[in-house]
This record gives structure tokens, sequence and C-alpha cells, in this order.
């Protein structure tokens, strides 16, 4: 169930099904989970972090070595400004307070996107985070906030052109593995699976480049209502899909 933390399972849990080395998430419907029981879009937001604290133990107890979540779009600063200061103050929220959990299980944590236009003391308690979670071993626990995957290769190619420039690189030794490098998720495995809620069938703008060979699956539940049942289920999915990377013969894990 959406909130209620994953204690059920055993280490075994995950046997027979394809685990993803990366899965990324797009966590979409927190406002129309709300409007279809009457409530303000902001109480959407609100059981969609319960819910992402849920799959952050799913993804632990499961054996996912890192997950990436699209929690704020730079194409979320339409939103009206009372909606965006209530996410901010969830990220603020779900960083303090789950801070010493996220510690105690060994996540490492990394928020990738901008921090161009974020208040500064927003700016200190993420770079706490990561400092703090720095040397953690287990699940890489990727917040996207502020993030927008455009922006991001664009970015990339300026420190690219500026490092040639400089003279320090040769525009010849630009190749795939210098752009991932140049990445906010540099040394990081590319996604291998992604999946998407509330029924919609798109990336809005999210890890453009290291999707080149994910898998997508697209559920309808909407984010709160994304549970250990949906995660088994998608997972069963991607344990049938063919990974051939271009070639001609699968390719496992
Ligand atoms: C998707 O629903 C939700 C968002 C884009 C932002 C909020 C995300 C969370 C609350 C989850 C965890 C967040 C943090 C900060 C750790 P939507 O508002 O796009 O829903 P709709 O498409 O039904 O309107």
């Amino acid at each position: 169930m959406a909130g209620e933390p994953a204690t059920s399972l055993k280490p075994d849990i995950g046997s027979g099904l394809r685990i993803p080395l990366h899965l990324g998430v797009i966590m979409d419907g927190n406002g129309r989970w709300a409007k279809m029981r009457g409530k303000r879009r902001t109480e959407g937001h609100v059981e969609g972090v319960k819910t992402l604290r849920n799959l952050v133990e799913l993804c632990i107890n499961y054996g996912v070595g890192t997950l990436t979540v699209f929690s704020f779009s730079s194409e979320n600063w339409t939103r009206p400004p009372d909606e965006i200061s209530f996410i901010f103050n969830l990220l603020r929220r779900f960083v303090a307070s789950d801070l010493q959990r996220l510690i105690r299980n060994n996540v490492r944590v990394r928020i990738i996107g901008t921090r161009r236009g974020l208040e500064p003391s927003l700016v200190r308690l993420i770079d706490d985070a990561e400092a703090k979670t720095a040397h953690n071993t287990g699940l890489n626990l990727v917040v996207a906030f502020n993030y927008g995957s455009k922006a991001e290769i664009a970015e990339a190619a300026r420190h690219l052109a500026r490092e040639v420039a400089a003279g320090r690189l040769s525009p010849e030794a630009i190749d795939e593995a210098a752009i991932g490098n140049a990445l906010f998720t540099a040394g990081l495995p590319d996604p291998d699976l992604i999946i998407r809620t509330s029924g919609e069938q798109r990336l809005s703008n999210f890890l453009l480049w290291q999707a080149a060979y994910a898998e997508f699956v697209f559920v309808e539940e909407h984010w709160p209502d994304f549970n250990e049942a949906t995660f088994r289920r998608v997972l069963e999915t991607f344990s049938t899909r063919e990974r051939r990377f271009g070639g001609i013969e699968a390719v496992g894990r």
C-alpha cells in the first residue's frame, strides 16, 4: 500500500525477476489523484512523497543499484507559485527528515539539476545531504530537481567547449564517454528501465541522453497509488523484454 513501509520483504524477494541496475521513475499523476478524491493538488504531492519513501525501501530490498526520480522539472516553473513553493518545501522536508534514515540504510543521495535559481538555504541543505551520504555504498538515490535534460546536455556542451578553448581538450577527444562524463549523472550506469505512472507515454525532458537503450514501462496508476504490487508487475514486464542494444541477440543483465 502507498505510504506503508515494505517490511514484509524477504531477501530472496526479487528471485526470478530481472532487477534493473538503474531505474528511472517519472512520478506523474499526483494532481489527478487528488482531484479524483476532491482533495487539493498539494495533498496529492504529500501522498507522492510517501510513495517515494516506499519505493526507496523497495529498491533497497530488491537490490536496485540506482534509483533516479523526476521530482521537479525546469518546465514545472509554470505552475502556480503556491504549488511550486509547496513542492520546494516537500523537498526540504524529505531531505531534512529522511536523511538519518537514508544514512542508516547506506543510501547515497545525489540531487541533479541546476542549482541556479534555488534559495541558498536549499542549496546548502542538498549539498549537506550529498556530503553526508557520499561514502555510502548501497542504493544511489538520485533526485532530479529543477532538472531538464536538454539544459543538462547544453551545459555539458558548454563545459566541453570551454575545455577545448582553454587547450585542455582536443575536439577529437569529444566522444560519447566525454559527453556522459560531463552530465549530472557522470559515474552512474545508464538507466535500463524507466517507469512513468498515470498513463502518459512521454519522456518529458527526463534523461534523454542516458535513456538511449532503456526499456520503458508505462502504468495507469497515479503516482500515489504506485505500490509493491505495481512494482512487481513492472519488474515482471521488464524481465520478459529482450535487450539487444542494436545487435541481434538478447543481452541479459
Ligand atoms: C507529478 O504529479 C508530481 C510532480 C511533478 C512533483 C511532485 C513530486 C512529488 C511530491 C514526489 C516527491 C517529491 C520530492 C520533492 C522529494 P503532477 O502534479 O504532474 O500530477 P498531474 O499530472 O495529475 O497534474
